[in-house]
């Protein structure tokens, strides 16, 4: 009862971070308030399409996410992705909305770039985090199996428009996570002020999924309205494992915030 009088008065504030339009934290307190009367739900993401004519996307796209991912489809062996800057990055800790969040203070000349091929033209482009969020239960299935959580890193080009992201899936193991360990407790975001300026180690995410050496990435979508397509996605093999303690306190201050699979159709998985 508590935690949901918590969430409800979260997701009231912070709404329009819908996945993954990110924004960056300007002036690294004010947060963008909420885009009043938010028409749509994640637990209604089947009829998106019909509510809002901008939303048309949502239920015509070809390229829509997330999608389920299978070990038959492969690992991607093209698409490598190359990080950097990623060890000390300043930002604001926050609940999103729908879960634990952090955006990077915008200052693209010392933020943690990407470099990914998103054609297949051999040519690379560079992308900077705009911030990382967590959604529950995770978007993308693989054999079926749908994580605990999903953890969305979010790099868009130098104009701020998204141009990928990375997705974690997020589970319970044995050991804690030095990811999640670094940051202040999930329990502040019981108070009113739930925005806590750090500075993170995103490496030890990144390092957690041995660097994204194995993934699956295809041509996707924002999987909030209004669906915008031509965002590449990577979906890492391996499991970011958390303790049961960790998990708990992630789910406690989450809610439900997967869209459904989407078909795949002119996704282009791994090509
Ligand atoms: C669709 O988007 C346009 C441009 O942002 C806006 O003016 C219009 O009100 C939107 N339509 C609806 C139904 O929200
Ligand atoms: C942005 O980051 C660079 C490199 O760390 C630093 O020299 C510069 O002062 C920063 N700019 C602002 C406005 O914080
Ligand atoms: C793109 O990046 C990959 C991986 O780092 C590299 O092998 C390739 O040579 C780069 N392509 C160009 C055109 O620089
Ligand atoms: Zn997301």
């Amino acid at each position: 009862m508590f935690f949901q009088s918590i969430i409800l008065f979260s997701s009231s504030l912070f709404t329009t971070w819908a996945c993954p339009e990110h924004s960056y934290d300007e002036s690294g307190s004010a947060l963008q308030k909420r885009a009043e009367g938010q028409d749509w739900a994640y637990e209604a993401s089947y009829n998106w399409g019909m509510i809002n004519e901008n939303y048309t996307l949502c239920q015509t796209g070809t390229m829509q996410s997330p999608i389920p991912l299978l070990f038959t489809q492969g690992l991607s062996l093209g698409h490598k992705p190359t990080f950097s800057n990623a060890a000390q990055v300043a930002g604001t800790f926050l609940n999103w909305g729908y879960g634990p969040g952090f955006t990077v203070a915008k200052n693209l000349s010392s933020t943690t770039t990407v470099t990914f091929e998103d054609g297949k033209d051999g040519v690379n482009e560079t992308a900077y985090l705009k911030g990382w969020h967590i959604h529950s239960p995770a978007d993308h299935s693989v054999q079926a199996d749908r994580s605990k959580a999903e953890l969305h890193f979010v790099y868009g080009d130098a104009s701020g428009a998204d141009r990928a992201v990375f997705a974690f899936r997020v589970d319970p193991g044995n050991t804690r996570s030095a990811f999640f360990d670094q940051l202040p407790a999930m329990i502040s975001f019981r108070e009113k002020k739930r925005q806590i300026p750090i500075s993170m180690d995103l490496e030890l995410a990144l390092e957690e999924v041995n660097h994204f050496s194995e993934f699956w990435t295809y041509r996707g979508s924002l999987t909030s309205p209004p669906c915008w397509e031509g965002i590449r996605w990577y979906v890492a093999r391996n499991i970011l494992f958390v303790s049961n303690e960790q998990m708990q306190s992630i789910l406690a201050v989450s809610t439900y915030s997967a869209r459904a699979e989407q078909e795949v159709w002119l996704h282009a998985i791994n090509v």
